[in-house]
Parts: structure tokens; sequence; C-alpha cells
């Protein structure tokens, strides 16, 4: 049975809600359990697809792992002996490759096949085996499979070619157990860097500098276990934050980090939303027209490529015509074919796409092409007038918890059905 999302859209949404647990945080932090000599627990994270498959492979490589979803995770790696990660699950999620630097640092050892996750674009991971080369390991990829071996980790420089979040974890998660301290240069600064590094440091890891271009780790012999909370989902903040302002309503978004939506707040604000935040709440409303905007995907603390997607929608009925940049992953403006269909008026020339504001958009059928093109396809279904169908909400799922019963609960009418 296959399953579709029903939006009847042009509800206000009104009321308030809270963030769950960061998805690229929670991601980073699960494998990097493995380089504890000691069970940890984690708290704060997501019940989402890509956390549970996770767990599946931290279960094959013989972790004992209980997890209660929305409490916590206690993961005790000792009885990890595996290193290989089948094709099957290597699949199930991108971050399926920071197994390669948490069992690099674990034992020396990882086979994993190449990633799945979202088609957005290329993805290549040869900066994160430059990174593993320079710690001393050596890197084969045949068959689908990515093999790295080290008899020993070796403290060293690394200097990325491109800022990358993925190259950054996996390289951080080797070098916390190498031998001597590793530099990376040009790192990303992303607060799930910061994330994880907190969480390395609460086992006993020496990482200094996260959140700037240059990070620090000195590798340790034993990391001891630790309890750790992971920070609120910067994504899932800005898509609330997107939808408040589609339907015109007025949201009050609890248990997030206001600091790390500098760049999505200030877009919103240039629009004409008024956006006003606490110490972890962000308040949404809309009263005015919303005015068109220009976006550049950046590198934190430039306009995430993750939130793109979701603004894009917002973007097809704002008065006038916005220019969309995106310049981190070639092939995410897919989505707005799809919205289209839904009377947007987008041109989409290589990897930019002008939007010409229309004053409406009208229910469709729609199909999810990865998981913020979902995002996207629910913030223009409750923008709608009329019934718009979702197909391939399984997308959704990867990387939003519970997000019809949340969106439910601020007055969207919105549900999910099977069809044959
Ligand atoms: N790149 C290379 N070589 C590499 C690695 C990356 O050329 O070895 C390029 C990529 O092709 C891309 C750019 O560098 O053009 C940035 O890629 P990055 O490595 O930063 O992205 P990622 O690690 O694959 C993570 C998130 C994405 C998010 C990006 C950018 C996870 C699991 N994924 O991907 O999240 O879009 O960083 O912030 O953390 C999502 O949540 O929907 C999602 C796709």
């Amino acid at each position: 049975m296959k399953e579709r999302m029903l939006i009847t859209g042009g509800n206000p949404l009104e009321g308030e809600v809270r963030v769950s647990g960061g998805k690229n945080t929670a991601v980073a932090v699960i494998p990097a359990v493995l380089l504890a000599d000691e069970p940890c627990t984690i708290e704060n994270l997501p019940d989402i697809e890509d956390v549970r498959a996770l767990v599946d492979i931290l279960r094959s490589l013989g972790a004992k792992v209980t997890y209660v979803p929305g409490e916590f995770m206690t993961i005790d790696p000792r009885t990890a002996e595996g290193f290989q990660i089948g094709y099957r699950d290597s699949q199930r999620l991108r971050a399926s490759y920071y197994l390669l630097g948490a069992l690099l640092g674990r034992c020396g050892h990882a086979e994993v096949y190449f990633p799945g996750g979202c088609e957005i674009g290329a993805r290549p991971i040869d900066q994160h085996l430059k990174g593993f080369n320079a710690l001393g390991a050596e890197t084969e990829t045949h068959g689908g499979r990515i093999t790295a071996m080290a008899k020993e980790l070796t403290g060293s420089d690394v200097f990325f070619d491109v800022v990358t979040v993925g190259g950054t974890i996996n390289v951080m998660l080797a070098a916390a157990k190498a031998k001597g301290t590793t530099i990376i240069y040009n790192a990303a600064k992303e607060p799930h860097i910061v994330d994880l590094a907190n969480f390395l440091n609460s086992m006993g890891a020496k990482v200094k500098g996260a959140g700037t271009d240059v990070i620090r780790i000195r590798g340790q012999q034993y990391l001891h276990g630790a309890n750790y909370a992971v920070i609120p989902d910067q994504i899932e903040t800005g898509t609330l934050m997107i939808a408040a302002a589609a339907t015109r309503g007025d949201v009050v978004i609890h248990g997030c980090i206001p600091q790390h939506m500098e760049a999505l707040t200030a877009k919103l604000l240039e629009m004409g939303v008024k956006v006003s935040d606490s110490d972890d709440a962000i308040r949404v409303r809309t009263l005015g027209a919303h005015r068109a905007v220009n976006i550049k995907t950046q590198v934190y603390p430039g306009f995430p490529t993750d939130l793109q997607q979701p603004m894009s929608a917002l973007l097809t009925t704002a008065r006038g015509t916005s220019v969309i940049q995106e310049t981190i992953f070639e092939q995410r403006l897919k989505h707005l074919n799809e919205i289209a269909r839904m009377g947007a008026r987008v041109r989409i020339v290589d990897s930019m796409a002008i939007i010409e504001g229309v004053p409406q958009l009208y229910g469709a059928p729609v199909t999810c092409t990865d998981l913020r093109a979902g995002a996207a396809l629910v913030v223009a279904g409750l923008m709608a007038k009329g019934i718009t169908e979702i197909y391939e909400p399984e997308y959704i799922d990867r990387g939003y918890e519970q997000i019809e019963t949340k969106l439910r609960s601020l007055g969207a009418d919105i549900r999910r059905e099977s069809f044959e």
C-alpha cells in the first residue's frame, strides 16, 4: 500500500509548537558513539526514518541499542565488532557514510557502500577520502563500496578544497581517536558541527574551534561514556517559520535557537513578515503583503540550501520577481516544476530560478523528489486554494518528526491516506 498526503489549503497556522531535535546533528552523534569505550545516552533525538535506520545499522554491527522514541537512546558500543555496512543499509540514508569515520576511529577498518539520501546533485565524497588519507588511512572504492583501512591513524593537517559538512564531520570522527593532532582548514561551520564537537568533548575528546573554519582535534586513546541532548532542528524551525508566513498565520515556535535562524529571519523581515524572538522561541506573523526577495544559498551562516526549497514555495505568491541562486546542490530546484503545477510562475535556468509572484496557488497532485522538496510542497499545499495531493510523502518522514500532527495542532487541514 502506498500513501499520499492530503492538504486542504487556506487555513492560517495559529498557535504554539515545539521543534524536535536536529536531524543532521542526530545522524552524526549516533555514529560518533562508536568511538566511545563506554555506553552513551542521547536525548532529544527526532523520531525520524534516518534515526531508525541508524539504530538498525548499529545493531547490525553488534552494538546494544535501547531506543525509546521521544525519550532517549542508550548505545553500548562495546559489543560492536562489525565494520561492514551492507548495500541496503548504506542506501537508507546519506549519513551512513559517517560510519566510515566512526569505524576508522574505532577499529581502523570500515566498509560502507556509497550512501543513499536525497538526489539533489552529484554529491561526491572525494574530500572525505582525502581527509582519511591525510590521517594515514588507505581508501579504495570498488564495486560501489568504499573501504577505508589504517593500522594506526595519525593526526595531520587537512585542507578542504570545498567547504563540506559531511567531510568535516567524517574527519572529526576519525581524528578523535587518532594519534596526535589533526587540524581541519576550511571546515564547515554549521551548528551541527559545533554540536558534534560538544558531544565528542563530553566523552573526553579534545576538539577546539568548531564553529570557525579551523578545527583542531587532539586524538584520545580512550573516550568515556556521556549523556548528551542534541540541539533543536534548525531546518524544521525554519520550515515552520516559513509555513507560518505562507499561511498568513501567527505561530510561536518553542525550543529553538533563534541565533541559528538569522539568515532566514533577515529574509522574512525583508519580505515584510513580522519575526520576533526570545531566548528559545520565535514568533512569526504576517500582516501585510509579502515582497519578493532574492536568495543565494551559502554555507553557514549564509542562507541554508535546506531552507531554499520551502522558502521558494513562499516566494511563489510574493509581490514581484524573486531570484534564487542555488550554489550548493545543482539539482535542488526540481520541486519548482511540481509547484508550477499548482499555478506558480517559475523559470529555471541552470541553478537559478526566477519566480514571478502570482496572487494564488491552487491545489493539484504533486510528487516529492527529495526531503526538502517535500517540505516545499507541504508549504505550497498549505497556501493553496483547494486540495493538494502529495505523493511519496515518505521522503518527508526522513527529516520531519510528526509533521502532520504538528501542523494540525496549528490548525492545518492535513492528513495521510493509503491507496492501492
Ligand atoms: N562536496 C564535494 N566533495 C566532497 C563533499 C562535498 O565536492 O567530498 C560538495 C558537494 O557536492 C556540495 C558541497 O560540497 O556541492 C557541500 O556538500 P556537503 O558535504 O556540505 O553536504 P553533505 O554533507 O552531503 C549535509 C546535509 C545536507 C545539507 C548539506 C549542506 C547531512 C546528512 N546532510 O550534506 O542535508 O543540505 O550538508 O548544508 O547532514 C537535508 O537535510 O535535506 C540535507 C540534504
